[in-house]
């Protein structure tokens, strides 16, 4: 039923450099492997059966990446390293999964989002940030299933410190039980006096295909981007349900020098 996922890779990674000068963070190794292939698995297990990827000429490495069959194939024929056709085979079947979408300008998630339109087949996809790392427990699982329920567009979410606020987007709520609250308002890193809960948005979003709607209409923020908030925001006033769900994995934000360091160490707990 959720079938298709879009996954934004365009942006320029500014907070891991130098480590991203050159490579793409989403091929940064977590404990052995590239991150991308953690938020691929998750897709996988909860039943996606396309990837849209969304990158840029700068970030072609990603699609060489999937594209290196002659290379594999040389080596493989010199080496018969059963490690290596294992991977490859992994490679080839990932690869079959993926369309490449460009945006060349990092304009935001939003534009990012928009580039997508005419790949969207059915009513609702999914929207994954590769930064935003779950683990433990499938998350889109957990979104789909919800979905499947309620029949709302459903986003991830995460209870963080009060203190803590004005680094995220926060909602503005009305707790339905333990794990889900249905989403009044969308407030961008709001100031603790200011803020309407302690719940943050996390990059997992299970999208109405309505936003290619709304999407062109919204206007740029504050750092020149058109952001995904600004349109669900948008979609919220037109009276679209949106629920906010507490998954129960555990959160890593490899986007952050900090937060990338600490990946490899939690993940590498987990065998
Ligand atoms: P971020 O803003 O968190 O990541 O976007 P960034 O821009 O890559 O990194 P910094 O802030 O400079 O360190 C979240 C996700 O959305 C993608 C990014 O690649 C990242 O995976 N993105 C962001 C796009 O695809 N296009 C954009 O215009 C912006």
């Amino acid at each position: 039923m959720i079938k298709q996922a879009i996954i934004p890779l365009a942006g320029l990674g500014t907070r891991l450099l130098p480590l991203t000068s050159v490579i793409p963070k989403e091929l940064l190794p977590i404990n052995g492997k590239p991150g991308i292939e953690y938020i691929i698995e998750e897709c996988i297990d909860s039943g996606i059966k396309e990837l849209i990827f969304i990158i840029s000429k700068k970030k072609e490495m990603i699609r060489k990446f999937y594209n290196n069959d002659k290379f594999y194939k040389l080596i493989i024929k010199k080496k018969n390293d059963k490690r290596l056709i294992t991977e490859y085979k992994k490679i080839k079947k990932y690869k079959k999964m993926i369309k490449f979408v460009y945006q060349n300008k990092p304009l935001g998630t939003g534009h990012a989002i928009l580039k997508c339109k005419k790949y969207i087949k059915d009513s609702h996809f999914l929207v994954l940030l590769p930064d935003d790392l779950i683990i433990n427990k499938n998350c889109t699982k957990e979104m789909i299933a919800l979905y499947k329920k309620t029949k709302s567009n459903v986003i991830a979410s995460k209870k963080v410190k009060k203190s803590e606020v004005s680094r995220w987007g926060i909602f503005k709520l009305n707790k339905l039980n333990n794990n889900n609250f249905v989403i009044k308002d969308v407030i961008e890193k709001p100031s603790v006096q200011k803020s309407p809960s302690n719940y943050a948005v996390i990059g997992r979003y299970l999208l109405s295909k309505k936003i290619f709607n709304v999407l062109p209409e919204i206007s740029k923020g504050k750092s020149g981007e058109y952001h995904i908030t600004d349109a669900i925001k948008q979609m919220i006033n037109d009276d679209e349900n949106f629920i906010g769900h507490i998954f129960k994995g555990k959160y890593l934000d490899c986007g952050t020098m900090q937060g990338y360091t600490d990946s490899t160490q939690e993940i590498s707990k987990l065998w």
